[in-house]
């Protein structure tokens, strides 16, 4: 499994050097990364004495296409690339997914580092592997598994980030407590105040527990072959059609995932797994992360409960025709459902997180 080092990126020289990566290194950001840090890291570079190139893709989701990566891979050719060049990924979750597919198959493989600037990235993304492009299919269709050698959480990135990224990373942060890891839930009941304002202290605990979490879970399941990592999965079934359903342009994802968090939770009460008393503490936390007000209304709200179910069905993650959720047993303990769940109940859990939400 790949290190996840918590430092300065002011030691991503000395880190490339002492793993045997600064022979060449192929810089990725998004252009807003590019205007905010290439400055500083490539300057580090330099006086390091450590052979560079920079290469930008667009920021956001769009940056996870054929057309983004077949136009960085030219680049690489070009700027005569190799065996030897280290690939370091310094952005959100979606330069991470980016960087880690061009890294898996630009000459059958190049070694990978992460650098996440995002919470989301720092909690999830730039963890455990899993990197993909989209198709116009589907999200995450063309992908890998493939570790970096190792990723570098420098909580200083967060400075910049908007506070609706802010509170996506959370989001999925909040899945490990739901998940698997019940003590954490008193860190969203007790101090949420603290880690959203990014209180150093309170965001770098939030940060280690979800990184342990994470790996956790990918080192008992690297493959998604058991069902274990699926766990992972929690609230992203509702989340990603509701993605799906706005081309990926209206909710963050870590939004679209705490809704999705919410309506799964609902469904684990409803078919007699989570009791009513956990429920109604999971409601409590969710309503603390501010959702942005038009986008929920319109997106969400006014939505048919029938239009996010025929979104799941086409989700990937179904198997054997049947929709595949993550449910909840208690706060703490999750597991992939075995069962079909009758649409009534897809529908019916979806009303009830629209009506705690309204
Ligand atoms: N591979 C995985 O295991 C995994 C897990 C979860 C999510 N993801 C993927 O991650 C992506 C979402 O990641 P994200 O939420 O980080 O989105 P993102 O990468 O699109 O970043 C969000 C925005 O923040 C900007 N940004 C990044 N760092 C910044 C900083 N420090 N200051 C200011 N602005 C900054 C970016 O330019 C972008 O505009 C999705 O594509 C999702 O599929 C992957
Ligand atoms: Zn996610």
């Amino acid at each position: 499994m790949s290190s996840v080092v918590f430092d300065s990126v002011q030691r991503l020289p000395h880190l490339l050097e002492s793993h045997s990566l600064a022979s060449n290194v192929a810089l990725l950001f998004d252009r807003n990364g590019h205007r905010l840090f290439c400055d500083e890291i490539s300057l580090a570079l330099k006086r390091a004495k450590i052979a560079h190139r920079v290469f930008v893709a667009p920021a956001g989701e769009s940056a996870k296409s054929f057309r983004v990566a077949e136009r960085l891979y030219g680049e690489f050719i070009k700027s005569g690339a190799d065996r030897k060049t280290t690939l370091v990924a310094i952005g959100g979750g979606a330069i991470g997914d980016l960087g880690g597919f061009l890294a898996a198959s630009y000459l059958r493989g190049i070694p990978l580092v992460q650098v996440p600037t995002t919470l989301l990235a720092m909690v999830d993304s730039a963890i455990g592997g899993k990197v993909a492009i989209n198709h116009p299919l589907g999200k995450n269709m063309i992908g890998f598994f493939y570790l970096p050698v190792f990723s570098l959480i420098d909580g200083r990135f967060l400075q910049t980030l908007p506070k609706r990224d802010v509170y996506s990373g959370l989001a999925e942060a909040l899945k490990y407590a739901l998940i698997q890891d019940a003590p954490f839930l008193a860190e969203f009941e007790t101090r949420f105040e603290r880690v959203a304002s990014l209180e150093p202290l309170a965001i770098e605990r939030v940060i280690r527990r979800s990184v342990r979490n994470k790996l956790r879970v990918v080192k008992e399941d690297f493959n998604e072959t058991t069902g274990r990592r699926a766990i992972l999965n929690f609230g992203h079934t509702f989340g990603h059609a509701l993605e799906a359903l706005t081309r990926y342009n209206a909710f963050r994802h870590g939004e679209a995932v705490l809704i999705g968090m919410l309506c799964a939770s609902a469904l684990s009460k409803n078919l007699g797994f989570l009791d009513e008393e956990s429920f109604e503490r999971i409601v409590r936390v969710v309503k603390r992360f501010p959702l942005p007000k038009r986008i929920l209304k319109r997106h969400f709200l006014d939505l048919d409960e029938r239009a996010i179910e025929a979104a799941m069905a086409s989700d990937k993650k179904k198997e054997r025709g049947a929709i595949r959720f993550v449910l909840l047993k208690k706060i703490g303990e999750a597991f992939l459902s075995a069962d079909r769940v009758p649409s009534k109940e897809i529908h019916r859990a979806t009303r009830e997180a629209k009506s705690l939400l309204k």
